[in-house]
């Protein structure tokens, strides 16, 4: 009797195999998989339920039936594992199937940026001054009231002080430079007793009322030579020099006699406006002209400050502003445009 027992659970242990490898093969998904596993090998699958009955062997049958049963239950792990692996590759191919480029496709446009109108007038300027062996010298923003004013002949009251309206910071003496001109003081002081011949750019801040050409922060390059021998025609011939290499021969240039604590002479130089030609507008203030740089003799005090001897040597010195070297270059009528970021502007020069 109990051998009949044997063989039925031999018999289902066969057909539980065949089945379940028969439903292995069905199985396409990890999610399948796992159904299939709880199915046939899981705690309440069907292989624990044929061997729930081995106890109900005599003692000397069970070990037929038990070994039939691990050798099932081997056999369906390992075609288990085989499908896992067949299924975990097919996944891999569909998945680099569906992100693979398409090399045929035609490529997404790049917007490409472009240098600011700043950017570009500065590169220009220090090209040309590069070719008249002008240097760039490099000073800070932030400056001393000392050096911003005092060692430019401008002590504390001096009525010239009125000219650059002034952003003071929390500790005393010390403000956001109102022009490039201290630069002059450091350059003479590292370089001092050589001759000079730089370049000073960067960023100058004035509490201004804000127009069509005055911003609150702008841009100034200054400059400075000292030398022995230096005159007021060498000033002259590098400003009209710069004026016919950055718009060409044709822009009308003049001098007008001006007045800087720390050049004597002083003079400032007009470019005839390109926006209005000449006739008046808002820009030039309707006089035809704007100024783009204020220069002239460096003072003998300044020199003095500086570490030169001024009955030996002499120099010149200018401070251009870029952004109103750029409004008659490239016909912008307006000066808040640079730095209000409006893409229009950039796109459109
Ligand atoms: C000065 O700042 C003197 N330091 C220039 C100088 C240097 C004179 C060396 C003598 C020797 P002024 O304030 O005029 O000067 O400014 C010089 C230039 O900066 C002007 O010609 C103009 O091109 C530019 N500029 C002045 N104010 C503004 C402003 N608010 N916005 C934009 N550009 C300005």
């Amino acid at each position: 009797m109990s051998n009949v027992v044997q063989q039925d659970l031999l018999q289902q242990l066969e057909q539980l195999r065949q089945e379940a490898a028969a439903a292995l093969a069905q199985a396409t998904t990890a999610e399948a998989i796992k159904t299939w596993h709880a199915e046939y090998l899981g705690r309440k699958g069907q292989l624990t339920s044929i061997l729930r009955n081995v106890g109900s062997l005599p003692p000397e049958e069970r070990p037929l039936v038990g070994k039939v049963a691990n050798e099932v239950k081997d056999y369906l792990e390992s075609a288990l594992q085989e499908r896992q692996t067949a299924i975990a590759q097919a996944e891999l191919e569909a998945a680099r199937r569906a992100e693979s480029v398409d090399v045929t496709l035609p490529g997404r446009p790049q917007n490409l940026g472009k240098l600011h109108i700043t950017t570009r007038t500065l590169r220009e300027t220090y090209a040309i001054f590069a070719a008249m062996g002008f240097q760039i010298y490099d000073s800070p923003e932030v400056e001393t009231d000392e050096y911003n004013f005092q060692l430019l002949n401008m002590p504390p009251g001096h009525p010239a002080r009125d000219m650059w309206d002034t952003f003071y910071t929390t500790t005393p003496g010390l403000i956001l430079r109102t022009h490039t001109s201290p630069g002059q003081i450091h350059a003479m002081r590292a370089y001092g007793p050589e001759p000079i011949r730089v370049i000073l750019p960067g960023k100058v801040y004035r509490y201004e009322a804000v127009d069509a050409s005055h911003e609150s922060m702008f841009y100034q390059v200054e400059g400075l030579a000292v030398g022995k021998h230096i005159t007021l025609s060498d000033l002259k011939g590098v400003l009209l020099n710069f004026a016919h290499q950055m718009y060409g021969e044709g822009r009308e240039a003049r001098f007008r006699k001006s007045y800087f604590p720390f050049t004597e002479p002083s003079v400032e130089l007009d470019i005839s406006c390109v926006l209005c030609d000449g006739k008046g507008c808002p820009v030039c203030k309707y006089t035809g002209w704007l100024e783009i740089v204020g220069a002239g003799m460096v003072q003998p005090r300044v020199l003095e400050n500086g570490g030169y001897d001024p009955s030996e040597f002499s120099g010149f010195a200018f401070g251009m502003g870029p952004e109103r070297i750029a409004l008659m270059k490239y016909g912008i009528d307006d000066i808040r445009y640079f730095y209000s970021n409006d893409m229009r502007l950039l796109e459109r020069i």
